[in-house]
């Protein structure tokens, strides 16, 4: 069995057995203690994931890993998040990529990853904020493994075993996640933003491609993503205007 090489992401492992949602188990814990940062809960059946924008999120029991990573960036402004979302998009990147690295992987804005087209994995990061620094961070995350056959996931989803016709051992990809969630996080700390900014646009969907989106008043256009403005919404040029948009208000198609 596989070693956990980090220096706190993931040293105290809770591995529970079922759980309705890991983000709603670690926002619990952080109601009532300070658990020490890097305390990971990690679950292969997870009964009530919950996803963005109030969505949820399907995980076959026993087929995917499901775990939420606290973290206490304190050292970041409240008006920087989306440079810890840049740092846990491509921990999970990283991932994914290091198991498919003969696939078209990317992260599509803000933070769901793809091969091609489909989904593989989702991010849900809940920020409690002390005026205007951050005080606690759930960094959730699902990603679909050994799971061949999906009811509810919107749009498109896929998984390791669809990708690569291989199963994956879960319990050391939940390893190997830690060290690339450790990896990254130590790179924000350092204040190392540039280069993380650059992974981030460089393995961004559709990143500098003419495409098809949505408004959320249902009018289609076309455009082209040229990178991210400092709120972390998608800075977009649309015919000869540059537009930027927040998750609400724009749909790919
Ligand atoms: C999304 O793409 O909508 C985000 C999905 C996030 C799912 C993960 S699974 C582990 C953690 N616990 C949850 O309830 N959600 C996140």
């Amino acid at each position: 069995m596989r070693r956990l090489n980090t220096l706190f992401v993931g040293q105290t492992l809770l591995q529970l057995p079922e759980v309705d949602s890991t983000n709603s188990f670690a926002q619990a814990l952080l109601s009532k203690s300070k658990p020490q940062e890097g305390i990971v809960i990690s679950t292969f059946c997870q009964t009530a994931g919950r996803g963005q924008i109030g969505s949820t999120w399907e995980s076959e029991p026993d087929k995917n890993i499901s775990l939420s990573a606290i973290l206490y960036p304190d050292f970041l402004e409240a008006k920087d998040q989306f440079q810890l979302n840049q740092c846990i998009s491509l921990a999970v990147f990283d991932l994914v990529k290091n198991c498919l690295p003969d696939q078209p992987v990317s992260i599509k804005w803000p933070n769901d990853i793809y091969v091609g087209a489909r989904k593989i994995a989702g991010i849900l990061i809940q920020n409690s904020l002390i005026n205007t620094q951050i005080r606690s961070t759930v960094a959730g995350i699902g990603i679909n493994v050994n799971q061949t056959a999906f009811v509810t996931n919107p749009p498109n989803p896929t998984s390791l075993l669809l990708e690569s016709g291989q199963e994956h051992a879960l319990h050391d990809l939940v390893l190997q996640l830690c060290e690339h969630l450790e990896a990254r996080y130590l790179q924000l700390k350092a204040g190392k933003i540039v280069p993380l900014q650059q992974d981030y646009l460089r393995h961004l969907y559709r990143f500098g491609q003419l495409a098809d989106y949505q408004r959320s008043n249902g009018d289609t256009f076309k455009g082209t993503i040229i990178g991210i403005d400092e709120m972390g919404r998608l800075r977009m040029e649309v015919g000869s205007e540059i537009e930027c948009f927040d998750l609400k208000e724009i749909r790919f198609i």
